[in-house]
């Protein structure tokens, strides 16, 4: 049956009041919450076509190769026999998760995918692109965020105990501090689920080296112009500053660095939100943006320490990234 309406469960972490006070801090605390870059139909049209110009997992043959792997071996270790629930944690325009779809829904009894992004263009986007290629397939989008969501798995209730979930993450590890994300992750997991997650890798053997080329993929036109919308919206444009891309430490772990976007300011600028005046100076830098780079061992060692194991995973020839079939480890 074709619907009309879309049907769509918007968790309270998205309510209009808490997404303004997430706002306010951003431009107050002149560090940008990256979710006001995917927020409008503006924001995720411009990140849909960076993410197919840049993405290794759209201009890499070899990338893909990795993910479809990765799918298969999902495939292959489930129990067909039990029910299944596919959650997909920003799933953005749903490419990956579709992909897995086809490797899961001709075998599964009772499957429903909930496509949970912070955007509601883009959950819509991956239930669309889901429906289009499986008609069959129950499907709900959520609109959702992931920082503010702790009851999230509770909210999606399982049909029975035995009932299976896969969760994917993909492309999401290098957008959060790994100290704020992996709690959260693990959080989300019991006993059995399965995690799959794809990490943006820095290539080869030098860990910096390897950061400084793959650079290009957001230091271009593109990405500063998807960028600086977020910017654009209260008045700030490119003749108030400029993006400026560069590698940084994580603050917390030094082994570990990411690619870093600020805008720095060569005028004093202010504007009002709301009835909050926000003043910004000549020379201050606002932060736009960042992705963590990491290698398998740094992803490993993470993951280690908060008890969930990589049972495979799959590298691009290239190695800027790499596909990961996890498993919460039980307690016993
Ligand atoms: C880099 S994209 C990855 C999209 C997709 N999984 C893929 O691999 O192509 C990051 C996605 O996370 C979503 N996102 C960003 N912050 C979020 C948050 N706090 N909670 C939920 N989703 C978020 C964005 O809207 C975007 O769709």
């Amino acid at each position: 049956m074709s619907a009309i309406f879309e049907q769509v469960l918007v968790h309270p972490s998205q309510f209009p009041d808490r997404v303004y006070q997430d706002y306010l801090v951003s431009f107050s605390g002149k560090q940008i919450n990256h979710k006001f870059h995917y927020d409008s139909v503006k924001q995720s049209q411009k990140w849909l076509k960076i993410h197919q110009e840049y993405s290794p997992s759209r201009t890499n043959e070899d990338c893909v190769d990795a993910y479809e792997k990765c799918f298969q071996k999902t495939a292959e270790i489930l129990d067909k026999s039990r029910n299944l629930q596919l959650i997909g944690l920003g799933s953005g325009g749903g490419t990956k998760d579709s992909l897995l779809l086809s490797h899961l829904s001709n075998q599964q009894p009772d499957l429903v995918y909930y496509p949970l992004d912070v955007s509601l263009s883009l959950a819509i986007i991956s239930a669309q692109k889901a429906r289009s290629s499986f008609p069959e397939l129950c499907v709900q989008p959520i609109v959702c965020d992931l920082l503010h969501a702790d009851d999230l798995m509770l909210q999606i209730h399982k049909k029975n105990e035995q009932e299976i979930r896969i969760i994917t993450f993909f492309g999401m590890i290098p957008n959060f501090p790994p100290q704020q994300i992996f709690p959260i992750l693990n959080n989300f997991l019991t006993e059995g689920d399965l995690l799959l997650l794809s990490g943006n890798l820095s290539p080869g053997s030098d860990y910096v080296q390897g950061i400084e080329k793959i650079m290009p993929q957001y230091d271009n036109e593109l990405t500063k112009d998807w960028l600086i919308t977020v910017l654009e919206d209260v008045g700030v444009n490119r003749e108030n500053g400029k993006i400026k891309f560069g590698i940084k430490d994580d603050e917390q772990n030094p082994n570990l660095k990411r690619v870093n976007a600020n805008f720095e300011l060569n005028n004093d600028i202010s504007f009002k939100l709301d009835e909050q005046l926000i003043e910004w100076k000549s020379g201050e830098k606002i932060g736009l943006f960042f992705s963590y780079r990491y290698t398998t061992a740094k992803l490993k060692e993470i993951l280690s320490s908060y008890g969930i194991n990589i049972l495979n995973y799959w590298e691009a020839a290239n190695q800027e990234e790499g596909v990961y079939l996890c498993q919460k480890e039980s307690k016993e």
